[in-house]
């Protein structure tokens, strides 16, 4: 593909506290390295939330605590508790997350599920997509796919953020690998290319408002353009390449 065309698809120490104490599965198999597309929660609902891999101020000041209180705290958590009051009476109930997001993304009448089990996924990988003291230039493997797919790193840059930004509405934006090259996608709302054959997630950023308006309001590429100069986790990246 034209790797610079997204392709659209349906702490301080007095402070220092890890948010989300009661860790799940997932959120120990991540700790413990298993990154996706092997991000597949062992267990059938319920299911629980990730535990953060950092203080819920370690992100500052590019993603303050305030943000991540209400984004971690009541957004994602949000959508694992309507995920798992919809498994309460659903024939899917007893499957792992990624078969419930492939089941349901297939049959228009669960996109309520979809929405949630795609949204507690996305958002699960987005944590681990960032890291305190991230972003700046991978090494190694990820280097040089990111040079041989477009061109040099200023690319991937500034490809990166142009799909970011300009998604319009809520959305991800993605770096995936398909065959030997990376590409970026974007999809809107919780869709999300963990599902699509051929497609492996690498790293995301969320540009739903709730990532970023209360530390930028309006200002979607500040958010953007910071997250990728010093958030991204390329270690992650890496992992997710298997
Ligand atoms: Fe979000």
């Amino acid at each position: 593909m034209n790797s610079g065309q997204a392709k659209p698809m349906r702490g301080g120490p007095t402070r220092r506290r890890v948010i989300g104490g009661a860790a799940g599965l997932a959120g120990a198999a991540l700790l413990a390295g298993l990154a996706a597309p092997n991000l597949v929660r062992a267990q059938s609902a319920p299911f629980s939330m990730m535990r953060l891999p950092y203080a819920d101020d370690a992100l500052s000041p590019v993603i303050s605590a305030n943000t991540i209180g209400f984004h971690y705290g009541k957004h994602h958590a949000g959508y694992l508790a309507n995920l798992n009051r919809m498994l309460e009476t659903d024939d899917l109930k007893s499957q792992g997350m990624l078969d419930i997001i492939k089941s349901s993304a297939a049959n228009p009448t669960k996109a309520g599920l979809f929405n949630n089990a795609a949204q507690v996924w996305n958002h699960d990988f987005y944590w681990n997509s960032l890291r305190p003291n991230g972003g700046g230039r991978p090494t190694g493997r990820m280097a040089e796919l990111i040079g041989r797919s477009f061109g040099d790193h200023d690319k991937f840059v500034a490809a990166f953020a142009a799909a970011a930004i300009g998604q319009f509405a809520s959305g991800w934006a993605w770096l995936c690998l398909e065959g030997d090259r990376l590409t970026i996608r974007r999809t809107g709302n919780a869709d999300t290319p963990v599902y699509v054959a051929g497609v492996r997630p690498l790293l995301t950023i969320d540009v739903w408002e709730h990532a970023y308006y209360l530390d930028y309001q309006n200002r979607r590429a500040d958010y953007v353009n910071a997250v990728i100069e010093r958030l991204l986790n390329w270690e992650f990246a890496e992992r997710n390449l298997g």
